[in-house]
């Protein structure tokens, strides 16, 4: 691991952009915790990729917001990390453009996100080009900044290096332009499990506890959770190991000398799960009142998210423009007749 090293990661407004507890543990605290260390960041809302699969106006745009005002809720710094939206710097389309030539179609019809479709049975022909290429899309993304890390999910690995074949296939044909990424280790956090007790907590699985929703939601969220499912009265003893609630008063709860009190009522028969559900919602309200009040604050203040993201966009955009001049210039569109100017 370098010392004094920069990193780039995009998240894709899919979904419905709203975040949980799942999504809050597996990567906004180890995102937020490796951008401290960092000493240059650059986060992105990858709102072109989104339009692989979200082809609805209305949608696109809930989700966005969603996440930008979830991400900036979380207190990203923004003085530190460059925070822009994709679709912002169009410089990406134009790399990928570029990236298109030096790309073998082998490479890409070997990426899962293309093969997974197949293996849903779509057929070949009609999976559309933006599907396809996405992955070319991401290594523009990504090379266009020199960062030495990827911080992504497992899903993400082959994405990354795909990317480092095609900027060396592009290095080897121009010459040294990109640097070659690093995939970020993230320590896999344990894949929360849902409120249905089973599967991992999920949007699209509709087993998620929010993070902003409102109070009510919160509640009927958490009051819908499985528990042990053999116990069927409060006095009767109760499975600790395994049981979503608990788990979650865990990974969330501070107040550890709470969770042990509760653990051993339960245990005994001297708890009823809408108890230990009533603290685990006190404890969720608590624990994210700053952000969720911040939410609310930038959800009614437009101007203020529209200027954070025009800086990042700014900033982005300065090292976007000088590694597309160099690019212009190694593949040989810049001649003795050009004037072109970003
Ligand atoms: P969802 O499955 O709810 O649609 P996403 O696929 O949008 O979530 O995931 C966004 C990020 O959150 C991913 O990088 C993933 O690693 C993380 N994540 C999602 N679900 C969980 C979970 N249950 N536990 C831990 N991390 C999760
Ligand atoms: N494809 C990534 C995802 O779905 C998002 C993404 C787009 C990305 N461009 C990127 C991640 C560049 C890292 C680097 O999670």
């Amino acid at each position: 691991m370098k010392k004094d090293y920069t990193i780039l990661t995009g998240i894709t407004p899919s979904g419905s952009g709203e975040v949980h507890i799942g999504n809050y543990l597996g990567t906004v605290v180890p995102f937020l915790d490796m951008a401290k260390k960092a000493r240059q960041v650059y986060f992105f809302i990858a709102d072109l990729h989104a339009l692989s699969t979200v082809q609805n106006k209305e949608e696109l745009q809930r989700n966005v917001e969603n996440l930008v005002l979830s991400y900036l809720a979380f207190g990203i710094d923004t003085n530190k990390i460059i925070f822009y939206r994709q679709s912002d710097i169009p410089l990406h389309t134009e790399l990928q453009n570029i990236l298109n030539n030096v790309t073998p179609i082998g490479l890409i019809k070997r990426c899962h996100a293309y093969k997974d479709k197949l293996q849903k049975g779509f057929d070949p022909e009609r999976v559309n080009m933006g599907l396809f290429s996405y992955p070319i899309l991401m290594a523009a993304d990504i090379v266009m900044y020199d960062p030495d890390y990827i911080p992504v999910g497992e899903d993400q690995k082959q994405h990354i290096e795909v990317t480092r074949d095609i900027a060396g296939y592009f290095n080897k044909t121009f010459g040294q332009t990109f640097k070659l990424p690093d995939i970020y280790n993230i320590k896999e956090t344990a894949r929360l499990i849902g409120t249905d007790g089973k599967r991992k907590m999920s949007k699209s699985l509709n087993n998620y506890i929010s993070v902003f929703g409102d109070e009510m939601t919160i509640k009927k969220q958490i009051m819908a959770c499985f528990t042990d499912p053999n116990r069927l009265h409060p006095t009767d003893p109760g499975q600790i190991k395994g049981n979503p609630i608990f788990i979650y008063h865990d990974l969330l709860n501070e107040d550890k000398k709470e969770v042990e009190g509760l653990k051993k009522r339960y245990q005994d028969g001297r708890v009823g799960d809408v108890e230990v559900k009533e603290k685990l919602f006190k404890v969720l309200l608590k624990k994210f009142t700053v952000e969720r009040k911040r939410y609310q604050q930038l959800k009614k203040n437009p101007e203020k998210i529209r200027k954070i993201l025009a800086e990042g966009a700014q900033q982005a955009r300065k090292v976007a423009v000088k590694k597309m001049m160099l690019v212009r210039q190694e593949i040989g569109i810049t001649n003795q007749y050009s004037f072109f100017k970003y």
